[in-house]
């Protein structure tokens, strides 16, 4: 796909995106909380399509962070089924187009079906080597830091790994899917200015991209623009020139 001002040899690798304002975008609409959900994931659908679209190899998506069970279980219990439901739709459109889904997070507190469903799709499209979809999916980035620790103190206590090994490169094996590389790109929905612990060490050296749009509103021309800002971007990664 080709898009007018867009350098397609300037494209972020890895591309995060806090889908945020939902609650927002139905009030606003004097509907239930749960219908701003739905129509975000109809959003979702449409941006994972334009992302691969573009050859982006990487998508990473906060699905729904291990914080997210302090809410109603009207709401959570509607999130769990809005994501099989979004698995069920999109797997056969995922095989066709060679995209590869990972989960990064826990399988504590997941349904049972939920789980299933998660393992299935991680099994089948695992081959799959056009562009990687990452759902953040009872994530957290202090969890993955942290079970990342405790798996390198077990490799530490048996002796299959030295202290003298430990950078952060090699630290990195330890965490979700250390094949994803970096964000280079992190777009937030909704007016929002914060990280609300999204991959937190992976976005070290990313750039940030802010909208006051509600994700049910957020479109292709949204992030064709959030793509074109990101070219302009001067990346030094500590480096003075
Ligand atoms: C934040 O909006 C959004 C979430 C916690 C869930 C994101 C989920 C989706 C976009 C759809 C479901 C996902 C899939 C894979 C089908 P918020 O509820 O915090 O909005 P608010 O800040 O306006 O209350």
């Amino acid at each position: 796909m080709q898009i007018e001002g867009l350098d397609e040899k300037l494209l972020p690798r890895h591309v995060g995106i806090i889908m945020d304002g939902n609650g927002r975008w139905a009030r606003k609409q004097g509907k239930k909380r749960v219908l701003g959900h739905q129509e975000g994931s109809r959003v979702l659908k449409k941006i994972v399509k334009s992302v691969f679209s573009l050859k982006i190899p990487f998508l990473s998506l906060y699905v729904f962070s291990v914080d997210n069970w302090k809410r109603e279980m009207e709401e959570t219990s509607f999130l769990m089924k809005l994501i099989g439901k979004f698995y069920q739709e999109e797997f056969s459109d995922f095989k066709k187009h060679g995209i590869r889904v990972i989960h990064s997070g826990i399988y504590d507190n997941l349904p049972k079906k939920v789980i299933q469903i998660l393992k299935n799709i991680e099994e089948e499209t695992v081959h799959n080597t056009a562009g990687t979809l990452n759902l953040c999916l009872n994530y957290g980035g202090r969890l993955e830091i942290v079970e990342g620790i405790k798996k390198l103190f077990q490799d530490i206590k048996t002796g299959k790994v030295k202290e003298e090994e430990i950078d952060s490169k090699f630290f990195s094996n330890y965490l979700f899917h250390p094949e994803v590389p970096d964000v280079d790109l992190m777009i937030r929905t909704s007016g929002e200015l914060r990280l609300s612990d999204f991959l937190l060490w992976k976005n070290a050296y990313s750039e940030f991209w802010f909208t006051d749009t509600l994700w049910p509103d957020f479109n292709e021309e949204e992030l064709f623009k959030a793509l074109k800002d990101y070219q302009n971007r001067q990346r030094r990664f500590g480096d003075a020139k």
